[in-house]
């Protein structure tokens, strides 16, 4: 599917690609425990909202691996433990509590007998999730194809492709389908200050598979939509609010709005696993507040003044009404958000492209 593993089970370890080395540097890093899973989400070895998730419920098994518990429920709370720790990484992504949550559900289940068969369930579940990102994206990526034109213009924000995910992504799965089922697409792939997912991971993704891209710097989208030659934007998210807002990596919003001056349809990518119908909109999503480092240097230099204010949200929250649709694996969401998200949900539950 890919040409790299964002993340696998190899042998009692987690092993990841450290995406802070691309695209200059392949390496790979076996995660041994909780506190080095927490610790790789934390610092961004891996991101992306799917993939934050299916490596947090892999540490959640290697924290049931690891423990000497002798007991079921000191094993239970030797996970309870586990999960407060990885669950404090990275707060926007509910993709991480959802993980979390299934894997605590399955080895809660009264009906399993013992400490090794808890162990097994723990890790039996994270591969679940991780296999089934693989299916949700592929159908993500098919359901996507009536709403992409040939021979089009498409702006891409941040990185949602293998990158991102266990399996080919979401946003720009959608692009990867389209070009694999014959549509000439020309990616504009925003560069995404201040980490740089776009310049460094979506531009090495896209030249991997061979799809046609230009890297533009973020604030020069509106004078791509000015000037006409965009036809569509699709971007990826980290949470969906139960009314369609939509929190996605920093400058999305900004993307929104010009898309909507200019109307150029704006989608959003959002497996079913994104939607958090908890939360009845956007204000109530937490925005991740990240160092001033990376706003204050590029790489290793310094270069804004010495003591200068830096306010550095990891992402923003697009308002419901300036997406155009959410693309889903089971099926596609149009406004009104509040009752089509719902029923998608609820496909989704019952496992439509497990
Ligand atoms: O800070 P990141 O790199 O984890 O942010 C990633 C994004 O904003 C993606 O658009 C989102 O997680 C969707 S990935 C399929």
């Amino acid at each position: 599917l890919t040409p790299y593993a964002s993340v696998e089970w190899a042998d009692g370890l987690v092993r990841v690609l450290d995406q802070r080395r691309l695209p200059h540097e392949i390496v790979y890093r076996d995660l041994v425990d909780e506190g080095d899973v927490a610790a790789a989400i934390r610092d961004m070895m891996v991101r992306g909202a799917p993939l934050i998730g299916a490596v947090a419920a892999y540490g959640l098994a290697l924290a049931a691996r690891r423990s000497a518990a002798a007991t079921p429920g000191e094993l239970l709370a030797d996970l309870d433990r586990a999960v407060g720790m990885l669950s404090a990484a990275r707060p926007t992504a509910v993709n991480l509590t959802w993980a979390l949550g299934r894997v605590l559900h399955r080895t809660g289940d009264p009906s399993i007998g013992g400490v090794e068969a808890i162990k097994w369930a723990a890790l039996d579940e994270a591969q679940r999730i991780a296999r089934e990102d693989v299916s949700v994206n592929l159908q993500l990526g098919h359901n996507a194809l009536p709403l992409i034109p040939d021979d089009a213009t498409v702006i891409h924000h941040c990185n949602t492709g293998g990158l991102a995910t266990v399996g080919v992504g979401t946003a720009l799965g959608i692009i990867r389908a389209a070009h694999e089922n014959g549509k000439r697409l020309h990616v504009l792939v925003d560069e995404t200050r201040p980490r740089l997912q776009g310049a460094r991971l979506t531009a090495w993704e896209l030249r991997e598979l061979g799809i046609p891209h230009t890297v533009i710097v973020d604030g020069a989208s509106g004078h791509f939509m000015r000037t006409k030659v965009v036809d569509l934007c699709v971007v990826g998210c980290d949470r969906v609010a139960a009314n369609g807002d939509t929190a996605n990596k920093i400058g999305t919003y900004n993307l929104a709005l010009v898309a909507s001056v200019h109307r150029v349809p704006f989608y959003v990518a959002a497996p079913t696993s994104t939607i958090d119908l908890a939360i009845p909109n956007g204000e109530a999503i937490p925005i991740e507040e990240r160092p001033a480092r990376e706003v204050t240097h590029v790489g290793e230099e310094w270069i804004t003044p010495k003591g200068t204010l830096v306010a550095n949200p990891a992402f923003d929250v697009t308002p419901a009404a300036y997406i155009t649709a959410i693309i889903t694996e089971a099926g596609i969401a149009y406004p009104p958000y509040d009752a089509s998200l719902a029923a998608l949900v609820k496909r989704g539950q019952a496992g439509v492209a497990r």
